[in-house]
């Protein structure tokens, strides 16, 4: 038994070496037209969506080993293909119009920022002043 136990967890050593060696694509890409936006607002999607929605990226440590760096990096791309908040200025005024709504709408749903980043990152828990804050931008943008 011993010997069976002492060979598995060999096996998940040498497992979890080899699944290392799977390249992951941790890019940030140039920042092409970033969000223009009043400070406060700014603040609040850097501190909360940047992360994901964006080509600046703060790359964690757990996204360096895998298989954690596998669904971060999964998160991210899926992510900016979403909504980038560093290409803001590319989308046309209807689809800026149409994401800054569905943005509100993922947080007032509790959908945005992702449970699991929000159990690692407590900084980008909304007040109601933030949802406020985000809100009024919206209610200004035509
Ligand atoms: C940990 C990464 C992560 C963070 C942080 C994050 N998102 Fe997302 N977001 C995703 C992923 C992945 C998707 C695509 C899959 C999905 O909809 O769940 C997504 C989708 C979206 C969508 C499109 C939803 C749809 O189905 O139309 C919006 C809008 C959005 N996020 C807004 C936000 C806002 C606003 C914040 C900050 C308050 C935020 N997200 C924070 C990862 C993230």
């Amino acid at each position: 038994m011993k010997r069976i136990l002492k060979r598995l967890a060999l096996s998940l050593l040498v497992l979890f070496g080899l699944i290392q060696l799977k390249p992951v694509h941790r890019e940030n890409p140039p920042v092409s037209s970033d969000l223009v936006a009043p400070a406060d607002v700014k603040a609040i999607l850097r501190r909360a969506c940047y992360d994901c929605h964006s080509n600046e990226t703060n790359w964690p440590w757990y996204a360096y080993v895998a298989p954690v760096s596998w669904l971060v990096q999964h998160d991210v791309e899926e992510g900016r293909g979403e909504l980038n908040f560093s290409i803001w200025g590319n989308y046309d005024a209807g689809r800026r119009l149409s994401k800054a709504s569905s943005a509100l709408e993922e947080i007032d749903e509790g959908r945005m920022p992702l449970a699991p980043y929000l159990a690692l990152h407590a900084d980008a828990k909304l007040s109601p002043e933030d949802v406020a804050a985000l809100k009024k931008w919206v209610d200004g943008l035509e």
